[in-house]
């Protein structure tokens, strides 16, 4: 009985001081649980002699229903005294909660989805083509035979490999998607091809050795340069604005004819020529052109029937005049200040 006795005093005590759930959780096992004090003298009533026990018993069982709603007490004024402590501001349920981290869309690739968009609505359908490519359609395929100067302009990342003599590279332009899609549909011809293009080439603040493109191809009776510059004119407003001006520049590219550069007007000087358009009063955003007769020709097509124009943009170059960022470089070193201005 004095035993007894010891653990309700101590249990009492131990309890008044518990104040939180979880010290109430500890106190509970460590007195009413399977391995408790008052549990453990129920267990051992057995070995007692027996005319102690109806007493001891008692006394245990009785011992264990005070502590249990001494518990119950308890256990009611803590979470009294937590609620109050919200009520009275120690803690300030207003503030707003901690926002989640939500991921975005890559600038270059919203820069692609708005181009395909503006695309799509002039009727473009989309389709991609091979990052590996045969030398045949990135190069020959497109008059850009071995030893041509304008090989030069594109230095070119080969893949070491190579089928009966047929050379395999990484694609520098998405061109060569015009004589695939060529090669598999017929006209008539509305489609855009997005895709990262590679060049053996210095980085600095214009070049990447990985950027993306966006080629455009249109063929069918009739098409003749009046679409390329409606089309082109078109997709450059829905890119820069309504009312920026829009101009053609003659430019040779092998498998085009005739070829032109499309260029944009300067914003900032508004032509007259800045440092910010290097002098120019004018800035370049695609090369662009009437599809050569012979590759026409090449993929089976009636040329005195048919006729096409294609274009090749440069998404990188546009995400940048875009927003005026100034270094090719941010979009790929996964920066996260600069990422999340997007
Ligand atoms: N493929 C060319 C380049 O990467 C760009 C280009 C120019 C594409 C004229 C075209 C085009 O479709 O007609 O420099």
């Amino acid at each position: 009985m004095a035993e007894l006795d010891v653990i309700r005093s101590r249990a009492l005590s131990e309890l008044a001081a518990a104040d939180s759930q979880q010290a109430l959780d500890a106190w509970r096992a460590s007195y009413l649980g399977r391995q408790g004090a008052v549990t453990q003298v129920l267990r051992t009533l057995g070995s007692l002699p027996a005319e102690e026990r109806p007493k001891i018993g008692a006394g245990a069982n009785a011992l264990r229903r005070e502590l249990e709603e001494a518990l119950d007490a308890r256990e009611r004024d803590v979470k009294a005294a937590a609620m109050a402590a919200l009520e009275s501001g120690s803690i300030d349920v207003s503030l707003p909660g901690r926002r989640g981290l939500t991921g975005r869309l890559h600038p270059i690739t919203q820069t692609i989805r708005d181009m395909l968009a503006a695309l799509g609505e002039m009727g473009f359908q989309v389709a991609e083509g091979p990052e590996v490519e045969w030398e045949y359609y990135n190069f020959d395929a497109l008059r850009i035979p071995e030893h041509h100067p304008s090989r030069d302009t594109q230095d070119t990342f080969w893949v070491d490999h190579a089928a009966d003599g047929r050379r395999v590279l990484l694609r520098t332009q998405t061109s060569p998607n015009q004589v695939r899609f060529m090669e598999t549909h017929k006209p008539p011809i509305r489609v855009a091809v997005p895709g990262r293009v590679y060049r053996y080439e210095a980085t600095d603040a214009t070049h990447e050795w990985m950027f993306n493109q966006i080629e455009l191809l249109a063929v069918d009776e009739g098409i003749n340069m009046s679409h390329m510059k409606g089309t082109l004119t078109q997709m450059a407003q829905a890119l820069f604005g309504q009312d920026r001006p829009v101009r053609f520049r003659c430019h040779y590219f092998p498998f085009v004819e005739p070829g032109a550069e499309v260029d944009i007007q300067c914003d900032l000087c508004k032509g007259e020529g800045c440092r910010s358009c290097g002098n120019e009063g004018w800035l370049e955003i695609a090369g662009a052109g009437m599809v050569h007769r012979e590759i026409l020709e090449n993929v089976g097509y009636d040329a005195d029937r048919y006729t096409g124009f294609a274009a090749g943009f440069g998404v990188e170059r546009i995400a940048m005049l875009r927003h005026s960022i100034d270094d090719i470089r941010h979009f790929f070193t996964n920066d996260l200040r600069f990422l999340r201005q997007f």
